[in-house]
């Protein structure tokens, strides 16, 4: 069992967006490191870029799970990031194979999208003061109204319905575990896990950019949490969020 992440869990109905609550309470209360909010529907659930995220209710994994990073320097905090996404596909690649992660941190099976994250951080001098890392997973959810992120979930994947109380469980566990590598600045086998699970890396496709339409291939990602891309000219390309399109 998790001994921080989930260890104090505010369940929770219905919310409008369970990073939402997190923030607000947190803004009147002391809350202890790992403190997790814990929805079964959201009305107002953020995605990435001011995008919804869809949810049935009582079906799937809605959460924010509180950290204190103040260990780590804003300049790195592409590393929260990794971790919470690598947390998500252990969790997931227990059920299924070929789990992926998309940069940023999207979670992959095949080309849909299964799990999102959303994280807000708090800076405070040079360092991150609070982060909410926001969690979406689809588990038993049978269809999808919206089509717009490629959706799927573990029951269309599988066939099977799951319980949504261990996933939990699990899923605090596999947080831990990698937050508990970053805590112990273990940055190196942070940075390899995520290399290893990067959706397309060193697969030829097509990406967008301000430029146009082009072939290239994911050589990695950099310090700062770039996107890093050899178009099929030779030319290197780095990218921040949402300057890049994946065709
Ligand atoms: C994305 O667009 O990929 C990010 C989606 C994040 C969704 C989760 S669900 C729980 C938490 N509360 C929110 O309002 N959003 C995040």
């Amino acid at each position: 069992m998790a001994e921080i992440i989930g260890k104090n869990t505010i369940k929770l109905e219905s919310v409008d967006s369970t990073n939402n609550y997190t923030s607000k309470l947190l803004a009147d209360n002391k809350l202890n490191e790992g403190t997790v909010v814990l929805a079964g529907y959201q009305n107002a659930g953020r995605g990435q870029i001011n995008n919804s995220w869809e949810s049935e209710p009582g079906k799937n994994l809605l959460m924010s799970v509180l950290l204190y990073p103040d260990f780590l320097p804003v300049q790195h905090q592409f590393l929260l990031s990794k971790v919470v996404a690598l947390g998500v596909r252990d969790l997931l690649a227990c059920f299924v194979d070929e789990v992926k992660i998309k940069w940023p941190n999207d979670i992959y099976v095949g080309d849909k999208k299964i799990a999102g994250i959303l994280i807000e951080n708090s800076i405070m001098g040079y360092t991150i003061g609070s982060a909410i890392a926001g969690i979406g997973v689809n588990i038993n959810q049978k269809s999808f109204l919206s089509n717009a992120p490629n959706p799927v979930s573990l029951f269309q994947l599988t066939g099977g319905f799951f319980n949504l109380d261990e996933l939990f469980g699990m899923l605090c566990e596999t947080i831990e575990l990698w937050y508990g590598l970053l805590r112990s600045n273990k940055v190196d086998i942070v940075n390899e896990a995520y290399i290893n699970a990067l959706y397309r890396l060193g697969v030829e496709s097509f990406y967008s950019d301000n430029d146009g339409e082009y072939l290239g291939v994911i050589t990695g990602v950099n310090s700062i949490g770039q996107l890093l891309i050899r178009a099929s000219n030779g030319k290197n390309k780095n990218y921040h969020f949402k300057e890049v399109a994946f065709l």
